[in-house]
């Protein structure tokens, strides 16, 4: 289930509900279950960016695409890639985006992928503490200028953060994400930061 909005939205352009209506199966390795993020979030979030043609977004764990659907809904400038670790979710994301040029799905881990490209970051929950702070630590020896992460999470990410120099702080909050699943009405953190090397 998802809301019937987003799922309208999805369905116009990409021709399928983007709602998975399964678990992931890499659990064991740390990843969270592919929940898509909702539209008026990723409004706010994205659409307040003042994203340029120079800019190259990865949203890491991109479940079957909805962050890419959304920058094709609101002709984002510049690239979009997808990162997601589940082939099944990767494949249905790379089916339905394919045909758009600046978007782009790779399926793996994105612990092995390389970061120096990315000028921001989008992550939705998408796994458990250890491997946020692989990332954390990964992004902060790869980045080759100032980057932009934006981060909404249920779980606290906060204290990956703690101790680390070179990020800033831009703005944080709550949304009020409706149920959709086996998720109750739950209100999800947000932070946008800024990690300058
Ligand atoms: C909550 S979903 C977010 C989906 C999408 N980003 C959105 O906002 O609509 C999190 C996704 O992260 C993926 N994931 C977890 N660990 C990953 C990793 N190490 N590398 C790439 N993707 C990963 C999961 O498989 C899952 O599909």
């Amino acid at each position: 289930m998802g809301s019937q909005p987003d799922v309208q939205r999805d369905l116009a352009v990409c021709g399928c509900s983007l709602v998975p209506g399964e678990k992931n199966s890499h659990a064991a390795e740390g990843a969270h279950d592919p929940t898509p993020t909702p539209y008026f979030v990723l409004e706010d979030l994205l659409g307040g960016l003042g994203l340029t043609e120079a800019d190259h977004v990865l949203d890491v764990g991109c479940g079957t695409g909805r962050v890419l659907a959304y920058a094709v809904w609101a002709g984002l400038p510049g690239q979009v890639t997808g990162v997601e670790l589940d082939a099944r979710l990767a494949a249905r994301a790379a089916a339905w985006s394919a045909h758009y040029e600046n978007i782009h799905v790779v399926c793996g881990s994105v612990l092995d992928l390389p970061l120096e490209p990315y000028s921001c970051f989008y992550l939705f929950n998408p796994f458990d503490t250890p491997v946020l702070r692989a990332f954390l630590d990964k992004l902060e020896r790869e980045a080759a200028r100032p980057v932009t992460l934006v981060h909404m999470s249920d779980n606290g990410e906060w204290p990956a953060y703690l101790g680390r120099s070179g990020w800033t702080l831009l703005r944080e909050g709550t949304f009020d994400l409706p149920a959709e699943g086996e998720r109750d009405e739950c209100p999800q953190h947000f932070s946008v930061r800024r990690f300058t090397p």
